[in-house]
Protein backbone atom coordinates (compact mmCIF):
# COMPACT_ATOMS: atom_id res chain seq x y z
CA UNK A 1 0.00 0.00 0.00
CA UNK A 2 1.05 3.43 -1.03
CA UNK A 3 2.25 5.52 2.07
CA UNK A 4 0.29 8.86 1.37
CA UNK A 5 -2.61 10.17 -0.13
CA UNK A 6 -2.79 13.15 -2.08
CA UNK A 7 -6.08 14.63 -2.52
CA UNK A 8 -5.68 16.59 -6.24
CA UNK A 9 -7.31 19.39 -6.82
CA UNK A 10 -6.44 20.50 -10.43
CA UNK A 11 -9.16 23.10 -10.61
CA UNK A 12 -9.76 25.38 -13.90
CA UNK A 13 -7.70 26.67 -16.51
CA UNK A 14 -4.03 25.19 -16.71
CA UNK A 15 -4.79 24.04 -13.57
CA UNK A 16 -5.82 20.89 -15.09
CA UNK A 17 -2.83 20.91 -17.42
CA UNK A 18 -0.30 21.04 -14.76
CA UNK A 19 -1.20 19.20 -11.90
CA UNK A 20 -1.03 15.65 -14.03
CA UNK A 21 2.58 16.59 -15.00
CA UNK A 22 3.52 17.08 -11.39
CA UNK A 23 1.88 13.81 -10.35
CA UNK A 24 4.29 12.46 -13.00
CA UNK A 25 7.50 13.91 -11.75
CA UNK A 26 6.14 12.45 -8.21
CA UNK A 27 5.58 9.16 -9.55
CA UNK A 28 9.34 9.55 -11.71
CA UNK A 29 10.67 9.79 -8.34
CA UNK A 30 9.53 7.31 -6.85
CA UNK A 31 6.95 9.17 -4.08
CA UNK A 32 4.65 6.47 -3.20
CA UNK A 33 1.18 7.71 -2.97
CA UNK A 34 -2.31 7.33 -3.84
CA UNK A 35 -3.86 10.34 -5.89
CA UNK A 36 -7.37 11.00 -5.26
CA UNK A 37 -9.14 13.47 -7.27
CA UNK A 38 -11.24 16.29 -5.49
CA UNK A 39 -13.83 19.08 -7.11
CA UNK A 40 -12.65 22.84 -6.47
CA UNK A 41 -13.21 25.73 -8.80
CA UNK A 42 -15.55 27.35 -11.34
CA UNK A 43 -17.59 24.71 -12.28
CA UNK A 44 -18.64 23.71 -9.23
CA UNK A 45 -19.88 27.49 -8.22
CA UNK A 46 -22.02 27.73 -11.28
CA UNK A 47 -23.72 24.10 -11.04
CA UNK A 48 -23.83 24.34 -7.10
CA UNK A 49 -23.36 27.33 -5.70
CA UNK A 50 -19.88 26.55 -3.98
CA UNK A 51 -16.66 26.25 -5.43
CA UNK A 52 -15.64 24.01 -2.63
CA UNK A 53 -17.77 21.32 -1.93
CA UNK A 54 -18.03 19.55 1.23
CA UNK A 55 -16.69 16.49 -0.09
CA UNK A 56 -13.65 17.88 -0.96
CA UNK A 57 -13.13 19.24 2.39
CA UNK A 58 -13.83 16.02 3.98
CA UNK A 59 -11.45 14.23 1.62
CA UNK A 60 -8.57 17.21 2.75
CA UNK A 61 -9.70 16.29 6.36
CA UNK A 62 -9.38 12.85 6.00
CA UNK A 63 -5.87 12.45 4.04
CA UNK A 64 -3.95 15.84 5.37
CA UNK A 65 -2.25 15.98 1.85
CA UNK A 66 -3.14 18.27 -1.59
CA UNK A 67 -1.81 19.21 -4.51
CA UNK A 68 -3.42 21.85 -5.97
CA UNK A 69 -3.55 23.34 -9.41
CA UNK A 70 -5.75 27.29 -9.92
CA UNK A 71 -8.90 28.53 -9.82
CA UNK A 72 -10.93 30.98 -11.32
CA UNK A 73 -11.64 34.31 -9.40
CA UNK A 74 -14.38 36.79 -10.68
CA UNK A 75 -15.72 39.98 -9.14
CA UNK A 76 -18.52 39.01 -6.68
CA UNK A 77 -21.47 40.30 -9.37
CA UNK A 78 -19.67 38.58 -12.40
CA UNK A 79 -19.94 35.50 -10.52
CA UNK A 80 -23.08 35.98 -9.12
CA UNK A 81 -23.97 36.32 -12.99
CA UNK A 82 -22.19 33.08 -14.26
CA UNK A 83 -24.25 30.66 -11.88
CA UNK A 84 -26.40 28.16 -13.53
CA UNK A 85 -30.09 29.07 -14.20
CA UNK A 86 -30.91 26.64 -11.28
CA UNK A 87 -28.85 28.52 -8.39
CA UNK A 88 -29.83 31.69 -8.94
CA UNK A 89 -31.36 33.86 -6.50
CA UNK A 90 -30.56 31.20 -3.63
CA UNK A 91 -28.50 34.01 -1.97
CA UNK A 92 -25.22 31.87 -2.91
CA UNK A 93 -21.90 34.33 -2.43
CA UNK A 94 -19.05 33.60 -4.32
CA UNK A 95 -15.46 33.24 -2.01
CA UNK A 96 -11.88 32.39 -3.56
CA UNK A 97 -12.21 28.37 -2.48
CA UNK A 98 -8.46 28.40 -2.06
CA UNK A 99 -8.71 31.37 0.36
CA UNK A 100 -11.54 29.51 2.09
CA UNK A 101 -9.23 26.49 2.10
CA UNK A 102 -6.57 28.51 4.03
CA UNK A 103 -9.41 29.55 6.55
CA UNK A 104 -11.07 26.58 6.89
CA UNK A 105 -7.78 24.76 7.94
CA UNK A 106 -6.03 27.33 9.42
CA UNK A 107 -3.19 27.19 6.40
CA UNK A 108 -1.62 29.99 8.31
CA UNK A 109 1.96 29.41 7.43
CA UNK A 110 2.27 30.03 3.29
CA UNK A 111 5.66 29.25 2.22
CA UNK A 112 7.06 30.47 -0.84
CA UNK A 113 10.60 29.62 -2.25
CA UNK A 114 11.95 31.86 -4.98
CA UNK A 115 14.87 30.38 -5.82
CA UNK A 116 16.79 31.16 -8.91
CA UNK A 117 18.24 28.48 -11.16
CA UNK A 118 21.34 28.75 -12.89
CA UNK A 119 21.01 29.22 -16.99
CA UNK A 120 17.76 30.34 -16.79
CA UNK A 121 17.15 33.01 -19.19
CA UNK A 122 14.75 34.91 -16.86
CA UNK A 123 17.30 35.43 -14.52
CA UNK A 124 17.74 39.01 -12.90
CA UNK A 125 20.64 40.33 -14.22
CA UNK A 126 22.13 43.70 -13.03
CA UNK A 127 24.62 46.49 -14.54
CA UNK A 128 27.61 46.84 -13.36
CA UNK A 129 29.53 49.83 -12.54
CA UNK A 130 32.05 49.00 -15.25
CA UNK A 131 29.17 48.20 -17.78
CA UNK A 132 29.38 44.57 -17.47
CA UNK A 133 26.26 42.47 -16.01
CA UNK A 134 26.24 40.61 -13.31
CA UNK A 135 23.50 37.54 -12.61
CA UNK A 136 23.40 37.42 -8.43
CA UNK A 137 22.41 34.39 -7.10
CA UNK A 138 19.09 34.76 -5.26
CA UNK A 139 17.64 32.45 -3.29
CA UNK A 140 14.91 33.77 -1.00
CA UNK A 141 11.85 32.33 0.88
CA UNK A 142 8.79 34.31 2.19
CA UNK A 143 6.94 33.63 4.87
CA UNK A 144 3.15 34.77 4.39
CA UNK A 145 0.98 34.90 7.16
CA UNK A 146 -2.13 33.10 5.11
CA UNK A 147 -5.41 33.44 6.94
CA UNK A 148 -5.86 36.92 8.01
CA UNK A 149 -4.72 40.91 7.32
CA UNK A 150 -6.44 42.05 4.45
CA UNK A 151 -7.71 38.57 3.23
CA UNK A 152 -9.88 37.68 6.48
CA UNK A 153 -12.67 38.80 4.25
CA UNK A 154 -14.68 40.96 7.00
CA UNK A 155 -15.83 43.56 4.27
CA UNK A 156 -18.42 45.54 3.41
CA UNK A 157 -19.92 48.29 0.79
CA UNK A 158 -21.89 50.36 3.04
CA UNK A 159 -21.63 49.48 6.51
CA UNK A 160 -24.85 48.34 8.66
CA UNK A 161 -25.61 50.72 11.10
CA UNK A 162 -23.78 49.09 14.18
CA UNK A 163 -20.37 48.79 11.95
CA UNK A 164 -21.09 52.69 11.06
CA UNK A 165 -21.97 53.73 15.05
CA UNK A 166 -18.45 51.65 15.20
CA UNK A 167 -16.50 53.73 13.01
CA UNK A 168 -17.97 57.02 13.95
CA UNK A 169 -16.43 56.29 17.80
CA UNK A 170 -12.99 56.81 16.18
CA UNK A 171 -11.55 60.25 15.86
CA UNK A 172 -10.07 59.84 12.28
CA UNK A 173 -13.53 58.63 11.14
CA UNK A 174 -14.63 62.24 11.38
CA UNK A 175 -13.34 62.63 7.49
CA UNK A 176 -15.69 60.11 6.12
CA UNK A 177 -18.58 60.85 8.59
CA UNK A 178 -20.50 62.37 5.84
CA UNK A 179 -20.17 60.03 3.20
CA UNK A 180 -23.25 58.44 1.98
CA UNK A 181 -23.02 54.35 2.85
CA UNK A 182 -23.36 53.18 -0.67
CA UNK A 183 -20.26 55.23 -1.31
CA UNK A 184 -17.80 53.81 1.28
CA UNK A 185 -16.28 50.52 0.98
CA UNK A 186 -14.23 49.26 4.35
CA UNK A 187 -11.98 46.21 4.34
CA UNK A 188 -10.96 45.34 8.20
CA UNK A 189 -6.93 44.07 8.45
CA UNK A 190 -6.60 42.00 11.17
CA UNK A 191 -3.94 40.61 12.78
CA UNK A 192 -3.99 38.09 15.82
CA UNK A 193 -0.84 38.07 17.92
CA UNK A 194 -0.76 34.15 18.34
CA UNK A 195 -1.05 33.77 14.21
CA UNK A 196 1.87 36.56 14.02
CA UNK A 197 4.13 34.78 16.32
CA UNK A 198 3.57 31.34 14.17
CA UNK A 199 4.47 33.01 10.89
CA UNK A 200 7.37 34.42 12.43
CA UNK A 201 8.78 31.36 14.19
CA UNK A 202 8.13 28.69 11.07
CA UNK A 203 10.50 31.79 9.13
CA UNK A 204 13.12 31.88 12.06
CA UNK A 205 13.11 28.01 12.23
CA UNK A 206 13.29 28.13 8.27
CA UNK A 207 15.96 30.12 8.46
CA UNK A 208 18.17 28.61 11.37
CA UNK A 209 17.72 24.70 9.28
CA UNK A 210 19.59 26.10 6.48
CA UNK A 211 21.77 28.89 8.11
CA UNK A 212 20.55 32.01 7.03
CA UNK A 213 22.12 35.04 9.45
CA UNK A 214 19.06 37.50 9.03
CA UNK A 215 15.17 37.37 8.89
CA UNK A 216 13.93 40.45 7.41
CA UNK A 217 10.22 41.51 8.40
CA UNK A 218 7.97 44.01 5.81
CA UNK A 219 5.28 45.81 7.15
CA UNK A 220 4.32 49.18 7.18
CA UNK A 221 4.38 49.77 10.85
CA UNK A 222 4.74 53.56 10.77
CA UNK A 223 1.51 54.24 9.35
CA UNK A 224 -0.13 51.06 9.97
CA UNK A 225 0.43 51.43 13.47
CA UNK A 226 -2.05 47.99 14.73
CA UNK A 227 -1.50 45.88 13.13
CA UNK A 228 1.82 46.07 11.48
CA UNK A 229 2.65 47.59 14.87
CA UNK A 230 2.19 44.25 16.03
CA UNK A 231 3.74 41.85 13.55
CA UNK A 232 7.25 43.69 14.30
CA UNK A 233 6.64 43.68 17.67
CA UNK A 234 6.02 40.16 17.59
CA UNK A 235 8.68 39.68 15.50
CA UNK A 236 11.31 41.45 17.84
CA UNK A 237 10.01 39.64 20.68
CA UNK A 238 10.59 35.65 19.02
CA UNK A 239 14.35 37.35 17.52
CA UNK A 240 15.48 38.40 21.44
CA UNK A 241 13.78 35.81 23.01
CA UNK A 242 14.39 32.65 20.85
CA UNK A 243 16.89 32.93 18.27
CA UNK A 244 19.17 35.77 19.17
CA UNK A 245 21.93 34.04 17.11
CA UNK A 246 19.73 34.98 14.41
CA UNK A 247 19.30 38.87 13.05
CA UNK A 248 16.59 40.51 12.56
CA UNK A 249 16.42 43.08 9.60
CA UNK A 250 13.07 45.62 9.19
CA UNK A 251 11.98 46.93 6.12
CA UNK A 252 9.47 48.73 5.04
CA UNK A 253 7.21 46.78 2.18
CA UNK A 254 7.52 49.94 0.12
CA UNK A 255 11.21 49.98 0.87
CA UNK A 256 11.82 46.45 0.09
CA UNK A 257 10.45 46.24 -2.73
CA UNK A 258 13.23 48.98 -3.81
CA UNK A 259 15.68 46.43 -2.27
CA UNK A 260 14.92 43.81 -4.09
CA UNK A 261 15.24 46.13 -7.16
CA UNK A 262 18.62 46.71 -6.04
CA UNK A 263 20.25 43.60 -4.12
CA UNK A 264 17.71 40.48 -4.06
CA UNK A 265 20.75 38.46 -3.39
CA UNK A 266 20.69 39.86 0.13
CA UNK A 267 17.63 38.54 1.50
CA UNK A 268 17.20 35.21 1.92
CA UNK A 269 13.82 35.03 4.66
CA UNK A 270 11.44 37.64 4.44
CA UNK A 271 8.18 37.31 6.74
CA UNK A 272 5.14 39.16 6.14
CA UNK A 273 0.88 39.93 6.62
CA UNK A 274 -1.28 38.07 4.60
CA UNK A 275 -1.48 40.94 1.43
CA UNK A 276 2.08 42.40 1.72
CA UNK A 277 3.41 38.83 1.54
CA UNK A 278 1.82 37.81 -1.47
CA UNK A 279 3.11 41.22 -3.58
CA UNK A 280 6.38 40.19 -1.90
CA UNK A 281 6.60 36.81 -3.34
CA UNK A 282 5.20 37.88 -7.02
CA UNK A 283 7.74 40.46 -7.40
CA UNK A 284 10.91 37.86 -6.04
CA UNK A 285 9.41 35.03 -8.72
CA UNK A 286 9.89 37.66 -11.26
CA UNK A 287 13.71 37.87 -10.43
CA UNK A 288 13.78 34.23 -10.86
CA UNK A 289 11.61 33.45 -13.61
CA UNK A 290 8.29 34.25 -13.13
CA UNK A 291 4.86 32.69 -12.41
CA UNK A 292 6.26 29.34 -14.40
CA UNK A 293 8.68 28.73 -11.47
CA UNK A 294 6.71 29.83 -8.59
CA UNK A 295 5.77 27.35 -6.01
CA UNK A 296 3.85 27.70 -2.37
CA UNK A 297 3.33 25.49 0.83
CA UNK A 298 0.08 26.31 2.87
CA UNK A 299 1.12 24.93 5.91
CA UNK A 300 -1.29 24.09 9.12
CA UNK A 301 -0.67 21.80 11.85
CA UNK A 302 -2.93 19.48 10.53
CA UNK A 303 -3.43 19.54 6.63
CA UNK A 304 -0.91 20.94 4.06
CA UNK A 305 -1.66 21.65 0.14
CA UNK A 306 0.97 22.71 -1.91
CA UNK A 307 0.33 25.10 -5.18
CA UNK A 308 1.85 27.10 -8.21
CA UNK A 309 0.93 30.72 -7.34
CA UNK A 310 -0.44 31.25 -10.64
CA UNK A 311 -4.05 31.23 -11.61
CA UNK A 312 -5.84 29.36 -14.14
CA UNK A 313 -4.47 31.48 -17.25
CA UNK A 314 -7.92 30.91 -18.61
CA UNK A 315 -6.31 32.26 -21.94
CA UNK A 316 -3.77 29.27 -22.52
CA UNK A 317 -6.47 26.71 -20.98
CA UNK A 318 -7.59 25.49 -24.49
CA UNK A 319 -4.67 25.24 -26.59
CA UNK A 320 -3.68 21.55 -27.37
CA UNK A 321 -0.93 20.32 -26.69
CA UNK A 322 -0.61 22.72 -23.46
CA UNK A 323 2.42 25.29 -23.61
CA UNK A 324 2.62 26.55 -20.44
CA UNK A 325 5.20 25.76 -17.82
CA UNK A 326 4.85 23.05 -15.62
CA UNK A 327 7.27 23.58 -13.38
CA UNK A 328 5.67 25.78 -10.59
CA UNK A 329 3.33 22.98 -9.83
CA UNK A 330 6.19 20.44 -10.16
CA UNK A 331 8.27 23.02 -7.37
CA UNK A 332 5.13 22.45 -5.63
CA UNK A 333 5.07 18.94 -5.31
CA UNK A 334 8.59 19.27 -4.65
CA UNK A 335 7.93 21.07 -1.67
CA UNK A 336 4.76 18.47 -0.59
CA UNK A 337 7.24 15.58 -0.90
CA UNK A 338 9.98 17.44 1.14
CA UNK A 339 7.15 18.08 4.04
CA UNK A 340 6.73 14.80 4.49
CA UNK A 341 10.50 14.21 5.31
CA UNK A 342 11.33 12.76 2.10
CA UNK A 343 14.07 15.33 1.89
CA UNK A 344 16.24 13.17 -1.00
CA UNK A 345 13.41 12.82 -3.36
CA UNK A 346 12.27 16.76 -2.98
CA UNK A 347 16.15 17.66 -3.76
CA UNK A 348 16.08 15.43 -6.92
CA UNK A 349 13.35 16.86 -8.15
CA UNK A 350 14.74 20.52 -7.67
CA UNK A 351 18.09 19.35 -9.01
CA UNK A 352 16.23 17.49 -12.27
CA UNK A 353 14.64 21.04 -13.17
CA UNK A 354 17.78 22.78 -12.11
CA UNK A 355 19.89 20.11 -14.67
CA UNK A 356 16.94 21.07 -17.43
CA UNK A 357 17.18 24.33 -16.90
CA UNK A 358 20.86 25.00 -16.78
CA UNK A 359 21.33 22.86 -20.40
CA UNK A 360 19.05 25.38 -22.22
CA UNK A 361 17.46 22.61 -24.35
CA UNK A 362 14.01 22.33 -23.44
CA UNK A 363 12.43 25.52 -22.88
CA UNK A 364 8.76 26.89 -22.33
CA UNK A 365 7.95 29.55 -24.43
CA UNK A 366 7.57 31.82 -21.37
CA UNK A 367 12.03 31.57 -20.57
CA UNK A 368 11.97 32.45 -24.16
CA UNK A 369 10.08 35.50 -23.71
CA UNK A 370 7.70 34.38 -26.47
CA UNK A 371 3.96 35.93 -26.67
CA UNK A 372 2.23 32.80 -25.57
CA UNK A 373 0.06 31.18 -28.24
CA UNK A 374 -0.33 27.61 -30.35
CA UNK A 375 2.59 29.29 -32.52
CA UNK A 376 4.95 29.02 -29.92
CA UNK A 377 6.14 25.24 -30.33
CA UNK A 378 6.80 26.25 -34.01
CA UNK A 379 8.80 28.63 -32.58
CA UNK A 380 11.23 26.47 -30.79
CA UNK A 381 9.51 26.45 -27.23
CA UNK A 382 8.49 22.86 -25.48
CA UNK A 383 5.19 21.94 -24.74
CA UNK A 384 4.16 21.49 -20.99
CA UNK A 385 4.68 17.34 -21.80
CA UNK A 386 8.29 17.84 -23.49
CA UNK A 387 9.47 20.11 -20.59
CA UNK A 388 8.16 17.55 -18.36
CA UNK A 389 9.55 14.87 -19.87
CA UNK A 390 12.52 16.30 -19.82
CA UNK A 391 12.64 16.63 -16.02
CA UNK A 392 11.79 13.50 -16.00
CA UNK A 393 14.57 12.08 -17.86
CA UNK A 394 17.12 13.79 -15.82
CA UNK A 395 15.84 11.89 -12.90
CA UNK A 396 15.96 8.35 -14.70
CA UNK A 397 19.80 9.66 -14.99
CA UNK A 398 20.51 10.69 -11.71
CA UNK A 399 18.84 7.74 -10.20
P1 LIG B 1 -2.50 34.01 -14.01
O1 LIG B 1 -1.43 33.63 -13.06
O2 LIG B 1 -3.53 33.00 -14.29
O3 LIG B 1 -1.84 34.41 -15.40
C1 LIG B 1 -1.12 35.59 -15.64
C2 LIG B 1 -0.13 35.36 -16.77
O4 LIG B 1 1.02 34.72 -16.25
C3 LIG B 1 -0.62 34.42 -17.86
O5 LIG B 1 -1.37 35.06 -18.81
C4 LIG B 1 0.68 33.91 -18.40
O6 LIG B 1 1.23 34.87 -19.24
C5 LIG B 1 1.53 33.80 -17.17
N1 LIG B 1 1.52 32.46 -16.58
C6 LIG B 1 0.79 32.02 -15.54
N2 LIG B 1 1.07 30.75 -15.28
C7 LIG B 1 2.00 30.36 -16.18
C8 LIG B 1 2.71 29.16 -16.43
N3 LIG B 1 2.51 28.06 -15.70
N4 LIG B 1 3.57 29.13 -17.46
C9 LIG B 1 3.79 30.20 -18.20
N5 LIG B 1 3.18 31.37 -18.02
C10 LIG B 1 2.29 31.46 -17.02
O7 LIG B 1 -3.15 35.37 -13.45
P2 LIG B 1 -4.40 36.23 -13.98
O8 LIG B 1 -4.42 36.24 -15.47
O9 LIG B 1 -4.30 37.48 -13.23
O10 LIG B 1 -5.67 35.46 -13.47
C11 LIG B 1 -6.38 34.47 -14.18
C12 LIG B 1 -7.38 33.81 -13.25
O11 LIG B 1 -6.68 33.08 -12.25
C13 LIG B 1 -8.27 34.82 -12.51
O12 LIG B 1 -9.57 34.31 -12.46
C14 LIG B 1 -7.63 34.90 -11.13
O13 LIG B 1 -8.58 35.23 -10.15
C15 LIG B 1 -7.13 33.48 -10.95
N6 LIG B 1 -6.01 33.35 -10.01
C16 LIG B 1 -6.01 32.22 -9.25
C17 LIG B 1 -4.97 31.98 -8.39
C18 LIG B 1 -4.98 30.69 -7.65
O14 LIG B 1 -5.64 29.77 -8.05
N7 LIG B 1 -4.22 30.56 -6.58
C19 LIG B 1 -3.85 32.92 -8.24
C20 LIG B 1 -3.91 34.02 -9.16
C21 LIG B 1 -4.97 34.22 -9.99
MG1 LIG C 1 -0.90 35.91 -5.80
Amino acid sequence: MARYTVVTMPGDGIGGQVVPEAIRVLRAVGFEANYVPADIGWEFWRSEGNALPDRTIDLLTKHKLGLFGAITSKPKKDAEAELGSTQRGKGYVYYSPIVTMRQRFNLDICVRPCVGFPGNPLNYIRKKSDGGFEEPNINTTVFRQNTEGLYCGIEWTNPPDLVRGALDSHPKFKNFANIPGKDLAVSVRIITRLAAQRIVIAAFEFAKKKGFKAVTICEKPNVVRETSGMMEEVAKEIQRTRFPEIELWRNNIDAQLMWLNKNPENFNVIVASNLFGDILSDAIAGLVGGLGFAASGNIGDDVAVFEPTHGSAPKYAALDPPIVNPTATILAGAMLVEHVGEYDRAKKIWDAVGAVVKQGRVRTYDMMRLIGGPKVLQQGAASTYQMTDAIIGELARST
